[in-house]
């Protein structure tokens, strides 16, 4: 098991758009265990290699009640539908906002062995995915807001970041 550290919002590369994975094998099926792995230990039902500091276009994702699922290289394929439903971010904790998703999505993507798969998607579930694939176009949910919102978000961002930052470094410093 291996808990990664994730990164917090602007630290690259998470606002790069991130390479396709080219080659299948144990290195890939480490980085996806990696992402379970650490998704879970931070309560995250959705988390992309870029926020562990991989630039690759894989995340993984798992509803409370779900199935756990790993996307590789993953295409939106149709998109239909349109609601907005409070949206967080493992790499912006503890600030959320009303984010405006399709409601209806349709996705092809490769699981870790390599396999191709196309599945529908509703609500929450599509929620996620559009989160996640966000995240491999370098796209935090903020830039999915109307500018007036994003600038207040992303200031209580920065006051959040600061106090995270402050956590850590006392907690380095507590015997
Ligand atoms: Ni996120």
């Amino acid at each position: 098991m291996a808990v990664k550290r994730i990164l917090y919002y602007p630290d690259e590369p998470l606002a790069v758009k991130a390479k396709p994975v080219a080659s299948f094998g144990a290195k890939l099926e480490r980085l996806v265990e990696d992402l379970f792995d650490t998704m879970r230990a931070y309560e995250g039902v959705g988390l992309a290699a870029p926020q562990v500091g991989v630039s690759k276009r894989v995340f993984v994702l798992q509803e409370p009640e779900g199935e756990p699922r790993c996307f590789i290289n993953p295409e939106i394929l149709e998109q239909e539908g349109g609601e907005e439903a409070e949206e967080g971010c493992l790499s912006m904790p503890r600030v959320y906002a009303q984010v405006p998703r399709a409601t209806r999505l349709k996705v092809r993507a490769k699981d870790a062995l390599g396999e191709e798969f196309e599945m529908e998607a509703l609500d929450f579930l599509a929620r996620i995915i559009q989160h996640e694939c966000d995240h491999l176009d370098g796209i935090l949910f903020p830039e999915r807001l109307d500018i007036i919102t994003r600038q207040e978000i992303l200031q209580e961002w920065a006051q959040v970041r600061e106090q995270l930052l402050a956590e850590v470094t006392e907690a380095k410093h507590a015997t």
